[in-house]
Protein backbone atom coordinates (compact mmCIF):
# COMPACT_ATOMS: atom_id res chain seq x y z
CA UNK A 1 0.00 0.00 0.00
CA UNK A 2 1.17 3.83 -0.68
CA UNK A 3 0.59 6.35 1.37
CA UNK A 4 0.23 9.94 0.53
CA UNK A 5 0.34 13.15 2.54
CA UNK A 6 0.20 15.65 -0.24
CA UNK A 7 -2.01 16.80 -2.46
CA UNK A 8 0.62 16.24 -5.85
CA UNK A 9 2.02 13.24 -4.22
CA UNK A 10 -1.64 11.54 -4.24
CA UNK A 11 -2.27 12.58 -7.73
CA UNK A 12 0.72 11.18 -8.89
CA UNK A 13 -0.70 7.23 -7.97
CA UNK A 14 -4.20 8.12 -8.30
CA UNK A 15 -4.02 8.88 -11.86
CA UNK A 16 -2.21 6.01 -12.78
CA UNK A 17 -4.17 3.13 -10.92
CA UNK A 18 -6.56 1.48 -13.31
CA UNK A 19 -9.62 2.13 -13.23
CA UNK A 20 -12.61 1.95 -12.07
CA UNK A 21 -11.15 3.24 -8.96
CA UNK A 22 -12.86 3.46 -5.20
CA UNK A 23 -12.69 5.13 -2.70
CA UNK A 24 -13.63 5.23 1.18
CA UNK A 25 -13.13 8.03 2.92
CA UNK A 26 -12.47 7.90 7.25
CA UNK A 27 -11.64 9.98 10.59
CA UNK A 28 -9.53 6.79 11.03
CA UNK A 29 -9.76 4.90 14.08
CA UNK A 30 -11.09 2.20 12.07
CA UNK A 31 -13.25 -0.19 12.99
CA UNK A 32 -15.38 -3.55 11.32
CA UNK A 33 -18.00 -0.84 9.90
CA UNK A 34 -15.31 1.13 8.04
CA UNK A 35 -13.66 -1.99 6.67
CA UNK A 36 -17.18 -3.33 5.35
CA UNK A 37 -16.59 -0.07 2.93
CA UNK A 38 -13.10 -1.41 1.98
CA UNK A 39 -14.07 -5.21 0.98
CA UNK A 40 -17.43 -3.67 -0.97
CA UNK A 41 -14.85 -1.99 -2.81
CA UNK A 42 -12.28 -4.40 -2.83
CA UNK A 43 -14.62 -6.64 -4.56
CA UNK A 44 -16.17 -3.88 -7.16
CA UNK A 45 -13.64 -1.96 -8.30
CA UNK A 46 -9.93 -2.96 -9.53
CA UNK A 47 -8.33 0.16 -7.63
CA UNK A 48 -8.91 1.20 -3.97
CA UNK A 49 -8.18 4.26 -2.19
CA UNK A 50 -9.39 5.10 1.48
CA UNK A 51 -8.19 8.45 3.33
CA UNK A 52 -8.22 8.99 7.10
CA UNK A 53 -8.09 13.21 7.78
CA UNK A 54 -9.63 13.91 11.44
CA UNK A 55 -11.70 16.81 9.52
CA UNK A 56 -11.32 19.95 11.70
CA UNK A 57 -13.92 21.80 9.93
CA UNK A 58 -17.02 19.24 10.57
CA UNK A 59 -16.32 19.92 14.57
CA UNK A 60 -18.65 22.87 16.10
CA UNK A 61 -16.48 25.13 18.78
CA UNK A 62 -17.95 22.80 21.54
CA UNK A 63 -17.10 19.62 20.59
CA UNK A 64 -13.69 18.00 21.40
CA UNK A 65 -11.47 17.77 18.17
CA UNK A 66 -8.72 17.47 20.09
CA UNK A 67 -10.11 14.07 21.77
CA UNK A 68 -11.12 12.39 18.66
CA UNK A 69 -9.51 9.06 18.92
CA UNK A 70 -6.54 8.90 16.18
CA UNK A 71 -4.46 5.42 15.35
CA UNK A 72 -2.79 6.24 12.06
CA UNK A 73 -0.04 2.93 12.52
CA UNK A 74 -3.16 0.70 13.44
CA UNK A 75 -5.55 2.06 10.40
CA UNK A 76 -2.83 2.06 8.27
CA UNK A 77 -2.09 -1.73 9.00
CA UNK A 78 -5.93 -2.42 8.72
CA UNK A 79 -6.04 -1.03 5.42
CA UNK A 80 -3.19 -2.44 3.71
CA UNK A 81 -4.69 -5.84 5.54
CA UNK A 82 -7.99 -4.82 3.73
CA UNK A 83 -5.97 -4.65 0.64
CA UNK A 84 -6.07 -0.95 -0.34
CA UNK A 85 -3.66 0.41 -2.80
CA UNK A 86 -3.19 3.78 -1.38
CA UNK A 87 -3.84 5.78 1.79
CA UNK A 88 -4.27 9.54 1.30
CA UNK A 89 -3.42 11.13 4.81
CA UNK A 90 -3.05 14.78 4.17
CA UNK A 91 -1.93 16.91 7.53
CA UNK A 92 -4.72 19.57 8.18
CA UNK A 93 -2.39 22.50 7.20
CA UNK A 94 -2.19 20.43 3.56
CA UNK A 95 -6.47 20.71 3.27
CA UNK A 96 -6.96 24.37 4.86
CA UNK A 97 -3.48 26.16 3.61
CA UNK A 98 -3.31 29.59 5.61
CA UNK A 99 -5.99 31.83 3.71
CA UNK A 100 -8.53 28.70 3.07
CA UNK A 101 -12.27 30.67 2.66
CA UNK A 102 -13.85 27.88 0.56
CA UNK A 103 -16.69 26.28 1.85
CA UNK A 104 -19.89 23.89 -0.21
CA UNK A 105 -23.04 24.59 2.16
CA UNK A 106 -26.24 21.82 0.94
CA UNK A 107 -29.01 24.33 2.51
CA UNK A 108 -31.42 22.92 4.34
CA UNK A 109 -31.18 19.84 4.54
CA UNK A 110 -27.97 20.53 6.91
CA UNK A 111 -29.86 22.20 9.23
CA UNK A 112 -32.28 19.51 10.76
CA UNK A 113 -31.77 16.55 12.83
CA UNK A 114 -27.76 16.11 13.06
CA UNK A 115 -27.29 19.61 11.30
CA UNK A 116 -29.80 21.53 14.36
CA UNK A 117 -27.88 19.36 16.91
CA UNK A 118 -24.46 20.82 15.34
CA UNK A 119 -25.27 23.65 12.36
CA UNK A 120 -22.05 23.57 10.94
CA UNK A 121 -21.39 19.82 10.74
CA UNK A 122 -22.53 19.41 7.28
CA UNK A 123 -20.79 22.17 5.65
CA UNK A 124 -17.69 20.84 7.01
CA UNK A 125 -18.86 17.43 5.68
CA UNK A 126 -19.70 18.34 1.70
CA UNK A 127 -16.37 20.79 1.91
CA UNK A 128 -13.72 17.68 2.77
CA UNK A 129 -15.31 15.36 0.63
CA UNK A 130 -15.88 17.42 -2.08
CA UNK A 131 -11.54 18.42 -2.12
CA UNK A 132 -10.85 14.79 -1.74
CA UNK A 133 -13.16 13.70 -4.50
CA UNK A 134 -11.28 16.49 -6.47
CA UNK A 135 -7.76 14.98 -5.56
CA UNK A 136 -8.65 11.37 -5.38
CA UNK A 137 -11.36 11.69 -8.75
CA UNK A 138 -12.63 7.88 -8.09
CA UNK A 139 -15.28 6.49 -10.02
CA UNK A 140 -17.05 5.10 -7.42
CA UNK A 141 -17.45 6.83 -3.62
CA UNK A 142 -18.25 4.14 -0.87
CA UNK A 143 -20.63 5.68 2.35
CA UNK A 144 -21.88 3.94 5.39
CA UNK A 145 -25.76 4.11 5.89
CA UNK A 146 -24.79 4.80 9.35
CA UNK A 147 -24.58 8.08 9.03
CA UNK A 148 -27.78 8.25 6.80
CA UNK A 149 -28.18 11.61 6.85
CA UNK A 150 -24.58 12.45 5.67
CA UNK A 151 -25.42 9.65 2.32
CA UNK A 152 -28.43 12.02 1.74
CA UNK A 153 -26.07 15.38 2.00
CA UNK A 154 -23.05 13.85 0.03
CA UNK A 155 -25.69 12.46 -2.68
CA UNK A 156 -27.23 16.65 -3.09
CA UNK A 157 -23.56 17.51 -3.36
CA UNK A 158 -22.36 15.04 -5.94
CA UNK A 159 -25.98 15.93 -7.97
CA UNK A 160 -25.87 19.78 -7.25
CA UNK A 161 -22.18 19.94 -8.32
CA UNK A 162 -22.29 17.40 -11.10
CA UNK A 163 -19.31 15.80 -9.85
CA UNK A 164 -18.70 12.66 -11.94
CA UNK A 165 -18.46 9.50 -9.12
CA UNK A 166 -21.53 7.06 -8.11
CA UNK A 167 -22.79 6.81 -4.47
CA UNK A 168 -22.39 3.55 -3.00
CA UNK A 169 -24.15 2.92 0.35
CA UNK A 170 -23.14 0.05 2.34
CA UNK A 171 -24.99 -1.47 5.10
CA UNK A 172 -24.58 -0.37 9.13
CA UNK A 173 -21.99 -3.31 10.90
CA UNK A 174 -23.57 -3.35 14.25
CA UNK A 175 -22.42 -5.57 17.23
CA UNK A 176 -23.72 -9.23 17.95
CA UNK A 177 -26.28 -7.26 20.59
CA UNK A 178 -27.42 -5.10 17.34
CA UNK A 179 -25.31 -1.69 18.76
CA UNK A 180 -24.35 -0.47 15.73
CA UNK A 181 -20.21 0.35 15.52
CA UNK A 182 -18.82 3.78 15.67
CA UNK A 183 -15.81 5.56 17.34
CA UNK A 184 -17.86 6.78 19.70
CA UNK A 185 -19.07 3.57 21.53
CA UNK A 186 -15.72 3.44 23.31
CA UNK A 187 -16.70 6.62 25.28
CA UNK A 188 -19.41 4.90 26.83
CA UNK A 189 -18.99 3.50 30.26
CA UNK A 190 -19.86 -0.31 31.08
CA UNK A 191 -23.24 0.36 31.85
CA UNK A 192 -24.21 2.77 29.26
CA UNK A 193 -22.43 0.56 26.44
CA UNK A 194 -24.98 -2.48 28.28
CA UNK A 195 -28.12 -0.11 27.86
CA UNK A 196 -26.70 1.02 24.27
CA UNK A 197 -28.13 -1.60 22.01
CA UNK A 198 -31.86 -0.30 23.11
CA UNK A 199 -31.55 2.69 20.81
CA UNK A 200 -31.56 -0.16 17.89
CA UNK A 201 -34.43 -1.73 19.64
CA UNK A 202 -36.60 1.23 19.85
CA UNK A 203 -36.18 1.81 16.09
CA UNK A 204 -37.59 -1.41 15.29
CA UNK A 205 -40.35 -1.15 17.62
CA UNK A 206 -40.51 2.24 15.77
CA UNK A 207 -40.93 0.97 12.33
CA UNK A 208 -43.14 -2.26 13.34
CA UNK A 209 -45.35 -0.01 14.86
CA UNK A 210 -45.90 2.34 12.13
CA UNK A 211 -45.84 -0.73 9.79
CA UNK A 212 -48.66 -1.74 12.24
CA UNK A 213 -50.77 1.35 10.79
CA UNK A 214 -49.93 3.32 14.06
CA UNK A 215 -49.65 7.28 13.60
CA UNK A 216 -45.75 8.49 13.96
CA UNK A 217 -46.33 9.77 17.77
CA UNK A 218 -48.18 6.58 18.81
CA UNK A 219 -44.78 5.01 17.11
CA UNK A 220 -42.77 6.99 18.52
CA UNK A 221 -44.32 6.75 22.09
CA UNK A 222 -44.13 2.67 22.00
CA UNK A 223 -40.62 3.64 21.04
CA UNK A 224 -39.65 5.54 23.79
CA UNK A 225 -40.72 2.76 25.57
CA UNK A 226 -38.31 0.42 25.07
CA UNK A 227 -35.10 2.93 25.57
CA UNK A 228 -33.27 2.32 28.15
CA UNK A 229 -33.89 4.78 31.01
CA UNK A 230 -30.78 5.88 30.75
CA UNK A 231 -30.86 7.26 27.45
CA UNK A 232 -31.96 10.71 26.89
CA UNK A 233 -33.84 10.65 23.60
CA UNK A 234 -32.99 13.63 21.17
CA UNK A 235 -35.26 12.43 18.11
CA UNK A 236 -36.78 9.51 16.46
CA UNK A 237 -38.53 10.02 12.83
CA UNK A 238 -39.24 8.52 9.46
CA UNK A 239 -37.78 10.50 6.57
CA UNK A 240 -37.13 9.95 3.08
CA UNK A 241 -34.10 9.05 1.98
CA UNK A 242 -32.85 11.12 -0.21
CA UNK A 243 -34.46 14.49 0.77
CA UNK A 244 -34.03 13.71 4.52
CA UNK A 245 -38.26 14.96 4.72
CA UNK A 246 -39.79 14.22 7.44
CA UNK A 247 -42.45 11.32 6.24
CA UNK A 248 -45.85 10.51 8.42
CA UNK A 249 -46.05 7.07 6.99
CA UNK A 250 -43.44 4.20 6.46
CA UNK A 251 -42.55 4.66 2.64
CA UNK A 252 -40.44 2.98 0.44
CA UNK A 253 -36.98 4.52 0.62
CA UNK A 254 -37.21 6.09 3.61
CA UNK A 255 -35.25 5.90 6.96
CA UNK A 256 -36.85 5.56 10.52
CA UNK A 257 -33.82 7.58 12.21
CA UNK A 258 -33.09 8.12 16.04
CA UNK A 259 -30.71 9.80 18.03
CA UNK A 260 -30.12 9.51 21.96
CA UNK A 261 -27.50 10.28 24.87
CA UNK A 262 -25.85 9.17 27.13
CA UNK A 263 -24.60 11.23 29.42
CA UNK A 264 -22.42 13.81 26.83
CA UNK A 265 -21.88 10.63 24.01
CA UNK A 266 -24.73 11.23 21.42
CA UNK A 267 -25.78 7.70 19.61
CA UNK A 268 -26.92 7.47 15.84
CA UNK A 269 -29.19 5.17 14.41
CA UNK A 270 -31.33 4.35 11.78
CA UNK A 271 -33.12 1.62 10.04
CA UNK A 272 -33.69 1.44 5.77
CA UNK A 273 -36.95 0.71 4.12
CA UNK A 274 -36.12 -0.45 0.57
CA UNK A 275 -38.50 0.72 -1.98
P1 LIG B 1 -16.07 8.32 9.87
O1 LIG B 1 -16.96 8.54 11.04
O2 LIG B 1 -14.67 7.86 10.10
O3 LIG B 1 -16.79 7.27 8.93
C1 LIG B 1 -16.24 6.92 7.68
C2 LIG B 1 -17.28 6.09 6.92
O4 LIG B 1 -17.54 4.87 7.62
C3 LIG B 1 -18.63 6.83 6.80
O5 LIG B 1 -19.15 6.66 5.48
C4 LIG B 1 -19.48 6.12 7.84
O6 LIG B 1 -20.86 6.16 7.56
C5 LIG B 1 -18.94 4.70 7.74
N1 LIG B 1 -19.27 3.92 8.95
C6 LIG B 1 -19.04 4.27 10.25
N2 LIG B 1 -19.54 3.33 11.09
C7 LIG B 1 -20.11 2.37 10.30
C8 LIG B 1 -20.81 1.14 10.56
N3 LIG B 1 -21.02 0.70 11.80
N4 LIG B 1 -21.25 0.43 9.50
C9 LIG B 1 -21.04 0.87 8.21
N5 LIG B 1 -20.38 2.01 7.91
C10 LIG B 1 -19.93 2.76 8.93
O7 LIG B 1 -18.14 9.85 8.36
C11 LIG B 1 -17.01 10.34 8.46
O8 LIG B 1 -15.94 9.66 8.99
C12 LIG B 1 -16.67 11.74 7.99
O9 LIG B 1 -17.80 12.57 8.14
C13 LIG B 1 -16.15 11.79 6.53
C14 LIG B 1 -17.22 11.30 5.53
C15 LIG B 1 -14.88 10.96 6.40
C16 LIG B 1 -15.81 13.26 6.17
O10 LIG B 1 -14.85 13.78 7.02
Amino acid sequence: MQIAGTVAHGRAFFDLLPRPLGFIPTMGALHDGHLALVRCAREECTSVCASVFVNPMQFGANEDLAKYPRDLEGDREKLATAGVDVLFAPDAAVMYPPGYSTYVDVGDMGTTFEGAVRPTHFRGVATVVTKLLNVVRPDVLYLGQKDAQQTAVLRRVVRDLDLQVRVEVVPTVRESDGLAMSSRNAYLSAEQRADAPSLYRALNVLRDALADGATKTQAVDRAQVVLAPSAAPDYFDVVDAFTFEPKERLEPNTFVIGAVRFGSTRLLDNLYVAP
